[in-house]
């Protein structure tokens, strides 16, 4: 389904124009109407959904916030580019990178720690909402790693967390939210407070790696 199409089936359903247009946008984003790397330009759009530019505007900040949409310097706003080889790089870095962070960050974890990580669970099980579940799988991951006393190693996780987060959001968008692997999570709590590092990051290098073999059959299956 293309662009026009989505606009066409989906304006009856929103009550803001705002909402209509980042509804459809981010439609368009994850099922690869529009790729990525496509210029996203706000007279065009407005044209195209009927509307002015402000919900336009309001819309694409709402898609920056979720990762799907990038502002380029003197281009405007374009597709977040998305590829298996850059996804598949991420999820090395995380799988590198965040065994390590719990390790340290493990022994030093509270039962407040644990509550805070085990309530970001519930939230998840919880939200409607799929396009915040990335920000609350974020949460629970840093929470378990804060106490790391490592603030370099820290930054690099978030920043790899946060561009896998788009990732997840596509992966959402195609496999469902049941593979948002709430077991995984559950067992690597379960591991961490019971003070057992060698299982928790085992099964957190599980956990990155069966997400990165999803998101290789995702891209696999949007080729074709
Ligand atoms: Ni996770």
């Amino acid at each position: 389904m293309d662009l026009t199409e989505l606009i066409a089936r989906g304006r009856p359903r929103f009550r803001t124009a705002t909402a209509f247009v980042e509804a459809i946008l981010r439609e368009a984003i994850l099922t690869g109407a529009l790729p990525g790397g496509t210029p996203l330009r706000q007279e065009e759009l407005a044209a195209s959904f009927a509307v002015s530019r402000m919900p336009v505007r309001e819309a694409l900040r709402q898609l920056e916030a979720q990762a799907l949409v990038d502002f380029a310097p003197h281009k405007g706003a374009v597709v977040t580019d998305i590829s298996a080889a850059d996804g598949a790089d991420h999820y090395a870095i995380r799988a590198a990178l965040e065994p390590a962070a719990l390790r340290l960050s493990l022994p030093h974890l509270t039962a407040a720690d644990f509550e805070r990580a085990e309530g970001l669970l519930a939230e998840m099980d919880a939200e409607p909402d799929q396009s915040r579940l990335g920000e609350l799988n974020r949460r629970f991951h840093l929470t378990l790693y804060a106490r790391a006393g490592r603030p370099r190693l820290l930054a690099l996780v978030e920043q790899h967390l946060a561009a896998a987060d788009r990732y997840l959001r596509f992966h959402f968008a195609a496999l469902g939210r049941d593979r948002m692997a709430q077991d995984e999570h559950a067992a690597i709590l379960a591991a961490a407070r019971a003070g057992d590092a060698d299982e928790a990051t085992r099964v957190l290098r599980t956990h990155i790696e069966t997400a990165a073999r999803d998101l290789e059959r995702f891209f696999a299956s949007r080729t074709d």
